[in-house]
């Protein structure tokens, strides 16, 4: 979590003690149907502010807060800001390749002195022994389980997407959406909309602004702190791009869930970890190839024994680590989901394996004697070939884990704006329209449905939701006949 260095840090501290909100709750008609009813639009006097509602906080967590902050304003790190070569560069040597164990972990810090990793690793000692104190007061309501996003104006439309094909699956678990502060609120998304999708914004300013020594939170850690201050024990953290492509509700009941608390899903790297990233958390090197980087488009935390990595947390598995909580990374590689297109492939979405099928299966590390990346059904054979035909077995490979979220993160889902490019997969090359993620039988065979069509029935849906007579709709309608052959829900 990034502070304001000492200097620039206002002395000023805010007295403003927690306001009371007077919230009238209760059984205002929230609309079943995704029609917001026309009385309903005019906001203002009408609609109760469950934004108001669900973004204060106690005094047990104010205070908490104030302590977690004072704790990262303390153990601060004595030294310069750390200088990076462009992280946005993929370099050969970022391959994920296991079978050459021994490749040095890329050094990409500018200037960097065993001075400031002396002092990054006293800060993190620190830290770590703040954690450890403060970890009891960590508050959440015990025992519940619902799905954390962050979206601010620009990814909402596209989250309502994520969120409909959420609820298709059958998934009624609720949802917390933290926006960053009231400048981001909007009445008819927050306090209509959304509810009617039992899902419900959550200014995180609110509790953020009560201490006003640390510094704004960045892109990046809002997601640690959405996590951090939404009510849930048991979360699942999704990317407002992301979406499940069945009920992920089973995942918070098996294994590895059960067993680890903190579940993550892989990206196409191997490990980019500085070597002295080991160093400053003190504890023993992984190679580069132990598993592949993290792609945290989505996450399973338990909040009740994860306590000490979350108040650490600025990534997820290196954190566990850090503090010697259990964790586990899905191991099946993650699919990219796209065509060919004009003499390439395109991808434009990440598919991600079910993490209980995934554990079950339990891919093999590659090495000199299982070069594969995969089981098959020679893996069960008997070792000597004539043995093994005198047994007269049938051996069959163990069924390789289905992908259970995509995330849909090069192509803005935006229904007004989805379809505004022509160079994009959505169309050919001479602008014919196009199905995005190849054919209908291998998405069937993949994932039992066709959940590109269902994708493009919800885009229709949120895009046509205000006016059916709208030039989005008009072309959004136009689009599915056109690649789809038909209309209606799907
Ligand atoms: C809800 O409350 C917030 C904060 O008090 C306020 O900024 C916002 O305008 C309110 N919304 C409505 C519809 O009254
Ligand atoms: C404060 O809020 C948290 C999180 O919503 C809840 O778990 C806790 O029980 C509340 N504490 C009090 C004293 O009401
Ligand atoms: C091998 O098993 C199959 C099916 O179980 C059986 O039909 C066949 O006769 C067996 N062959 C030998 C050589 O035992």
């Amino acid at each position: 979590m990034r502070i304001n260095s000492p200097h620039c840090i206002s002395t000023v501290l805010r007295i403003g003690g927690v306001l009371l909100f007077l919230f009238t709750c209760g059984t205002y008609f929230l609309p079943q149907n995704n029609e917001v009813p026309l009385a309903l639009k005019t906001p203002s006097f009408q609609v109760a502010n469950l934004t108001e509602a669900s973004s204060t906080f106690n005094a047990s967590v104010v205070d908490f807060w104030q302590d977690l902050a004072s704790a990262l304003l303390e153990t601060q790190p004595q030294c310069k800001p750390l200088k990076v070569m462009d992280e946005s560069v993929h370099y050969p040597e970022d391959h994920f390749d296991p079978l050459e164990p021994y490749r040095k972990h890329p050094h990409r810090l500018v200037g960097f002195t065993d001075d400031d990793e002396t002092a990054l690793l006293r800060a993190h000692f620190l830290m770590r022994k703040s954690a450890f104190h403060l970890a009891p007061k960590l508050s959440f309501a015990k025992g519940t389980t619902g799905i954390v996003t962050t979206a601010d104006t620009h990814y909402m439309p596209m989250f309502l997407v994520s969120l409909r094909m959420l609820r298709r699956t059958g998934c009624n678990l609720p949802v917390e959406v933290f926006i960053d502060d009231w400048s981001k609120y909007d009445t008819t998304t927050c306090d209509i909309v959304l509810p009617s999708l039992n899902a419900r914004c959550v200014v995180l300013s609110n509790i953020y602004n009560k201490n006003t020594k640390v510094k704004k939170p960045d892109h990046y850690q809002y997601k640690i702190l959405s996590i951090l201050f939404s009510t849930f024990q048991h979360v699942l953290f999704l990317d407002s791009d992301a979406f499940p492509s069945y009920d992920p509700s089973v995942l918070f009941t098996i294994p590895p869930y059960t067993t680890h608390g903190l579940v993550t899903w892989p990206d196409f790297f191997a490990l980019t970890i500085n070597e002295h990233f080991y160093h400053i958390a003190a504890i023993p090197e992984e190679p580069a190839s132990a598993r592949f980087s993290t792609e945290s488009g989505q996450l399973l935390l338990n909040k009740d024994t994860h306590r000490e990595s979350l108040l650490i947390m600025e990534t997820f598995v290196q954190a566990a680590m850090a503090v010697g909580l259990p964790w586990y990374q899905v191991r099946t590689g993650p699919a990219a989901l796209g065509r060919n297109w004009n003499g390439m492939f395109r991808g434009t979405a990440i598919a991600q394996a079910d993490p209980g099928l995934d554990y079950e299966y339990g891919i093999p590390m590659r090495s000199h004697v299982h070069t594969g990346e995969w089981w098959t059904s020679g893996d069960s054979a008997h070792p000597d070939p004539k043995t093994e035909k005198s047994l007269n077995r049938t051996r069959t490979a163990p069924r390789r884990p289905r992908p259970v979220f995509i995330h849909q993160n090069m192509l803005n889902l935006n229904p007004e704006k989805v379809l505004a490019d022509k160079g994009e997969i959505t169309y050919e090359p001479d602008g014919t329209m196009h199905r995005m993620w190849g054919s209908k039988e291998d998405m069937e065979k993949l994932l039992g449905y066709d959940v590109e069509r269902r994708l493009w029935d919800v885009v229709a849906e949120e895009g046509c939701r205000l006016d059916q007579g709208s030039e989005t709709c008009a072309k959004i309608r136009a689009y599915v006949s056109e690649v789809f052959g038909w209309m209606g829900e799907y």
